[in-house]
């Protein structure tokens, strides 16, 4: 095995370490089950399968950005249980290829898209984002939400991301960047510890995406309401005794849940992380 081989093998098992849950598929049906949801519905995986800060409202946010229509192609790099991909089909009639590394994410991601049944405008596939064949000119839209933060190599994802869409396709980004002060206070959602952070700043994530020959069409960074979005969440009221709660994010998280959550909101107090989202465009 080759040097860059060799890296991929252990960056891919750091990844895995990280983000997988054993049985998360039966700890997923159980609390669906213990909750007395035996029938669900798209709006009641909300809770649990937009794994990003802001949740469906900024899945929702980013579509009407970006201007997704119905029968668009879309491919969701790093789509975990699946929320955003379902909420593109379900919602904006969109046919979406979701791709993660975690086999788990993947089998969830099948086994929720059966249950709310949105299964014919969604295949999932267990790949690497690095290793996928993204094939020419394929897909109207690329999308990819908090996953470039565990990217060494942001400038040949992006070269193939240009090379998968067609010509003037879009690619959509949202995003965790380094703020002025580091490192960020770990864990995070995305990584335990600095071997698999790899967040770049905004300005630096433009170069790069310009220099893979995707234009800007809109930038900006949401860090301000994305505190207000936590301050909100930490401050509503419990449900009385009697209301279930809806299965949550923390069984994908797993155990540092709490944490890690804890953890996103001091450092984007501190200015250790900036959350950004943004549209660039295919330049012919
Ligand atoms: C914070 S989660 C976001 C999941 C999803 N985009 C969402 O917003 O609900 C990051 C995801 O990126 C995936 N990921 C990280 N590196 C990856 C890689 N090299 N290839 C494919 N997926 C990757 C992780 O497995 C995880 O599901």
């Amino acid at each position: 095995m080759d040097r860059k081989s060799e890296n991929m093998k252990t960056h891919q098992k750091l990844i895995i370490e990280h983000y997988r849950q054993a049985n998360l598929e039966e700890t997923i049906t159980a609390a669906y089950e213990r909750a007395g949801m035996n029938q669900i519905s798209h709006d009641d995986t909300a809770p649990l399968d937009e794994f990003h800060i802001r949740g469906r409202a900024a899945t929702r946010e980013l579509a009407e950005l970006a201007g997704l229509k119905p029968g668009m192609k879309v491919l969701d790099l790093g789509c975990g249980v699946g929320g955003p991909a379902r909420t593109l089909a379900a919602e904006y009639g969109c046919n979406v290829t979701g791709v993660d590394i975690i086999e788990e994410y993947i089998h969830t991601a099948k086994m929720l898209t059966d249950r709310v049944g949105v299964n014919d405008k969604t295949t999932f596939l267990h790949r690497d984002m690095m290793e996928y064949p993204f094939e020419n000119e394929t897909f109207d839209a690329v999308w990819t939400l908090h996953t470039t933060m565990n990217i060494e190599n942001k400038a040949e994802l992006f070269k193939n991301i240009r090379r998968a869409l067609k010509p003037e396709g879009i690619f959509i980004l949202y995003e965790i960047c380094s703020g002025s002060v580091s490192p960020p206070v770990y864990p995070v959602p995305w990584a335990s510890d600095a071997s698999i952070n790899f967040i770049v700043d905004g300005e630096e994530l433009q170069k790069l995406l310009k220099n893979a020959g995707l234009e800007k069409v809109y930038w900006q960074d949401v860090t301000e309401s994305s505190l207000q979005w936590y301050k909100k969440l930490v401050s509503q009221p419990k449900k009385k005794t009697g209301h279930k709660r809806k299965p949550g994010i923390n069984l994908v998280m797993g155990d540092t849940a709490r944490d890690k959550m804890k953890n996103v909101v001091l450092n984007m107090k501190e200015n250790r992380i900036r959350v950004i989202q943004g549209v660039v465009r295919k330049k012919s």
